[in-house]
């Protein structure tokens, strides 16, 4: 097999109560890759397709998905998988996700290279593994190797990580009615800003009503218990610092809960929000309330309503 298509998807990181812990993925929107095997050594990004609004660094190694593939391609000559070593990749990216989105951007592109590769290669690698080359991009795009967005775009559904030294994460159960409205406003928020605004000590009273939360939404996705979801999507230590980068971020939160909404926060970084509802109706009307929160605002925005995507990063054509 010399190439390969992948589509990479968005993912919400947080879920309000877990920062840096807990993710899920989406089904829309996703990047889109091809990426070729070549005995010419070296990684090259030969083409990279976006919208108008924004750019990418010009220079490809600071681009994540080099980053990335560049990881992975250093351990692969490390443990001598390949006898020829001359072994290099073409890339062709589609960005569908916009950068400093808080959908995860830089994280769909990173696990997408690294897991087209791990394919095309013959999967030398395991999940893990992927997630650790994909965190370097994310190293990269905010200043810290975080994996609760690169965790569910490899492994799909809803991930948890409990420890990053040593890296141990785990799949946790996605109800099946679960769905997620999105509104990204046109503003970008880079996540190496939002974080540097956040305090480095918490109160252990917030501590304490923040892993309650945590282990609440945990059992609240095994138990398909709705209402558990719903009381447990409080974020008492980062949304209160972050709120005020998103315009009208309490306003959204408040109309999409009197519509059914069963609660949501900060998607990521932002500037986008996540709401979560049961079922598909639901989350349609939640969405519209959002287009309609922000069509009195002077913001751009789009928004998206998708189920939750229990895949994750798939392929789909070879050449
Ligand atoms: N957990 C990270 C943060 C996610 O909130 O900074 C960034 O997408």
């Amino acid at each position: 097999m010399k190439g390969i298509k992948i589509f990479s998807p968005a993912t919400v990181a947080n879920l309000a109560c877990g920062f840096d812990v807990i993710g899920l993925a989406l089904e829309i929107p996703g990047d889109e890759i091809f990426l070729y095997k070549s005995n010419n050594p070296g990684i090259r990004i030969n083409k990279i397709i976006h919208g108008t609004s924004f750019s990418l660094p010009s220079d490809p190694k600071k681009n994540v998905v080099f980053v990335a593939l560049q990881s992975f391609l250093k351990k692969y000559q490390q443990q001598k998988f390949d006898k020829e070593r001359r072994i290099g990749f073409e890339i062709e990216l589609i960005k569908n996700i916009h950068p400093g989105s808080g959908i995860g951007s830089s994280a769909a592109s990173a696990a997408g290279v690294v897991f087209g590769a791990n394919i095309l290669l013959g999967k030398p690698f395991n999940t893990m593994q992927l997630i650790r080359f994909a965190m370097e991009g994310e190293r990269l795009a905010s200043g810290t190797a975080h994996a609760d967005n690169v965790a569910p775009a490899i492994m799909g559904g809803v991930t948890l990580v409990r420890s990053y030294k040593p890296l141990d994460i785990t799949k946790l159960h996605t109800p099946n009615e679960l769905w997620v409205s999105i509104i990204h406003p046109q503003i970008e928020i880079k996540t190496s800003d939002a974080r540097e605004i956040l305090k480095q000590k918490i109160l252990m009273t917030d501590a304490i009503r923040q892993w309650g939360n945590i282990g609440a939404l945990v059992a609240g996705l095994y138990q398909e218990d709705y209402e558990l979801i719903s009381r447990s999507l409080e974020d008492v230590i980062v949304e209160p610092i972050r709120a005020m980068l998103i315009p009208a971020f309490y306003e959204l939160k408040i109309r999409c809960k009197e519509i059914g909404a069963l609660g949501g926060g900060i998607s990521g970084s932002g500037p986008s929000v996540f709401m979560l509802s049961k079922g598909n109706h639901t989350a349609k009307a939640v969405t519209k309330i959002m287009n309609c929160v922000y069509s009195s605002l002077k913001v751009d925005y789009k928004t998206y309503t998708s189920p939750i995507n229990k895949q994750g990063v798939k392929w789909s054509e070879i050449f």
